[in-house]
């Protein structure tokens, strides 16, 4: 018989799959806000393949690949009208709606999130006005080759954009790297992502 797949830290993971109580129901919405394919998408693409593994639905986002404008500021989601800009925003903010659990990724630029995320951030707008995340869970990654002061911040704006939709957030985590291979080829950092993948399975 089929035995239970999920985090080993589950009683459950000795018994039999239709006696485990912890059903792979939970919908995993990864981001990736870096522009190129490097360590922020690494470190998802880590995540994800655990997360899979262990027997959830992760699902992850590369922002580099969607095509996505930018707000108009036009306010009409305030009134509760559907955004007037047709691109793939509507098909991204049904993928939040859906998502038990959230990881946001971003590089640190100037201190910062990278334009891309903020980009998507500020079109999830019409979602705020619903309060419709209020709630969920997340968690933080947080990339930059300009040490812990300047990363943190990056994660800090991920973090305030969690608070403003209460989402409530579970780790944030921070990864020293400047070239696009560099958490790929440090062990430590494998470590590390295994360790925040156990904890995004504890807080789900
Ligand atoms: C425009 C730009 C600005 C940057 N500013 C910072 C910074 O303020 N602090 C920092 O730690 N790293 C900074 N970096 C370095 C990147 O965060 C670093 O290369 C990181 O590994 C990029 O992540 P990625 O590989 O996931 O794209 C900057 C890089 C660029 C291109």
């Amino acid at each position: 018989m089929l035995q239970c797949s999920h985090a080993p830290m589950f009683p459950c993971s000795n018994v039999p799959m239709l006696q485990c109580s912890h059903a792979p129901m939970s919908n995993i919405l990864l981001i990736s806000g870096s522009p190129r394919k490097g360590n922020t998408e690494y470190i998802l693409s880590a995540v994800k393949k655990i997360l899979k593994k262990a027997g959830y639905q992760p699902e992850l986002v590369l922002l580099r690949k969607e095509k996505i404008k930018e707000c108009l500021g036009c306010s009409v989601c305030q009134a509760g009208k559907p955004c007037p800009l047709k691109d793939e925003m509507g098909r991204l903010n049904q993928k939040l709606l859906t998502a038990d659990y959230l990881i946001i990724g971003s590089p640190t630029y100037f201190n910062m999130i990278s334009g891309l995320l903020k980009k998507w951030i500020d079109r999830t707008n019409p979602l705020y006005f619903k309060n419709q995340l209020e709630g969920k869970h997340g968690s933080i990654i947080a990339v930059g080759a300009a040490g812990r002061q300047s990363i943190g911040k990056a994660g800090e704006n991920i973090k305030h954009f969690f608070d403003i939709y209460k989402i409530i957030t579970d780790q944030i985590i921070l990864f020293e790297a400047e070239h696009p291979d560099d958490v790929k080829d440090n062990l430590e950092y494998q470590k590390k992502i295994r360790q925040f993948a156990d904890g995004v399975i504890r807080g789900i």
